[in-house]
């Protein structure tokens, strides 16, 4: 038990008995085929743990947003061929979503989900930041218990919360500050230097005063940026120069022309900021040499785009060479740090992209509140 979390070893003999494993297997698929099947291997710990302790697991996941009805393109089949590779024997149960009890809470659809069940394991990390059914409501009636992703992902990111090593270096980039204004006012308190790069520069660029051209900007956080930069600007650092793509350019479509060049941190009309400039990756890769710890979540740029990848991969390299603890915040800079092959020298990469988010930012999660009660209850 560490954080009040029950963990596997404080179960029941699983042994004969029927475990319901919430698992997040929402993973990337194209045209049917999984294109990452990190978030299944993933589990695979806790799932074998159980099976070889004699247990008989079901698991059970949410995959996309298919919004409470049954749908043939979010079947999770694609999910339990791999399953079935990696961990065999082991049920999954059809797309979570298909019912709108789940999204709901409802607890006519977690009755259902529990019975036949003896015990519960949450490891779906990713979704325990929602307050579903499957995640809040069956540690209210079966012993439940964390799984070990689960443990490992809580253990590593309140770690960063409660005793980093110092300096603290955290880098934010990604597309719209007002998505993450939460989490940057969250780290602004828990590190000692804050980088922030990706399309939600442009908001903070334009609140100190300089041109945008037509990058991503979102008017109504500029009154918010300006205040982050008044109060702590000593401490937030950004961009000194950006790779523009001039008017005609189109993302991911070099043949349609458009002229690509450096500037400093103003955009002339008709331009749109799409990286991070050379002098900006150099000043935050000597920013991130000198950090303890290092928490990294989301792109500098549009390093989809092979043109505008240069930023992005600075930063990664920064981030492995660094001899800090590393963390890299799930979603787009996951598959970043993945896409540059740099995966194995980074200390940890989350699963949880918004679960991540939400971690750091309030210091615990609806799943974890639900296993913790459970741990304080006799079912
Ligand atoms: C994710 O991929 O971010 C998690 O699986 C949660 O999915 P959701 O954002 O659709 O709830
Ligand atoms: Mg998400």
């Amino acid at each position: 038990m560490k954080h009040g979390v029950p963990e596997l070893e404080d179960l029941p003999d699983v042994s004969g008995r029927s475990v319901l494993v919430r698992v997040d297997f929402n993973v990337p698929l194209k045209d049917g085929q999984i294109t990452d099947d990190l978030r299944i291997r993933a589990a695979l710990p806790t799932l074998s743990w159980l099976t070889e302790r004699g247990a008989k697991v079901t698991a059970c996941t949410h995959l996309g947003r298919p919004k409470g009805e049954p749908n043939p393109k979010y079947s999770v089949a694609p999910v339990r061929d791999r399953l079935a590779e990696l961990a065999p024997g082991i049920e999954l149960l059809e797309n979570l979503r298909f019912n709108r009890g789940e999204e709901a809470n409802d607890p006519a659809f977690v009755d259902e989900l529990v019975k036949g069940h003896d015990l519960y394991v949450n490891d779906a990390f990713g979704a325990s930041h929602r307050a579903h059914a499957s995640i809040v409501g069956p540690p209210s009636r079966l012993p439940s218990a964390a799984g070990r992703l689960l443990a490992r992902e809580v253990e590593v990111l309140s770690g960063l919360r409660d005793h980093p090593d110092r300096p603290f270096v955290a880098i934010v980039g990604g597309s719209k500050v007002s998505d993450k204004l939460g989490v940057i006012r969250a780290l602004l308190d828990l590190a000692d230097e804050l980088i922030i790069g990706g399309g939600m520069c442009f908001t903070f660029l334009g609140a100190m005063g300089y041109g945008v051209g037509s990058s991503l900007f979102e008017a109504n956080q500029v009154d918010s940026c300006r205040a982050l930069l008044d109060e702590h600007g000593d401490r937030l650092h950004l961009p000194s120069d950006i790779v523009g793509l001039g008017p005609g350019g189109k993302l991911f479509e070099p043949e349609a022309g458009g002229e690509v060049r450096n500037f400093g941190r103003a955009l002339p009309d008709g331009w749109m900021g799409v990286d991070i400039g050379p002098g900006t990756a150099a000043e935050f890769g000597d920013i991130i040499a000198g950090a303890g710890t290092i928490l990294w979540n989301g792109p500098m740029g549009v390093f989809e785009d092979p043109r505008f990848e240069a930023g992005t991969r600075a930063v990664a390299e920064a981030v492995a060479d660094s001899r800090g603890f590393s963390v890299i915040g799930g979603g787009d800079s996951a598959a970043a740090v993945a896409q540059f092959g740099l995966a194995d020298r980074v200390g940890h990469i989350s699963t949880g992209g918004g679960a991540s988010l939400e971690l750091i930012e309030r210091g615990d999660l609806p799943g974890l509140q639900a296993l913790r009660e459970s741990a304080t209850r006799t079912h």
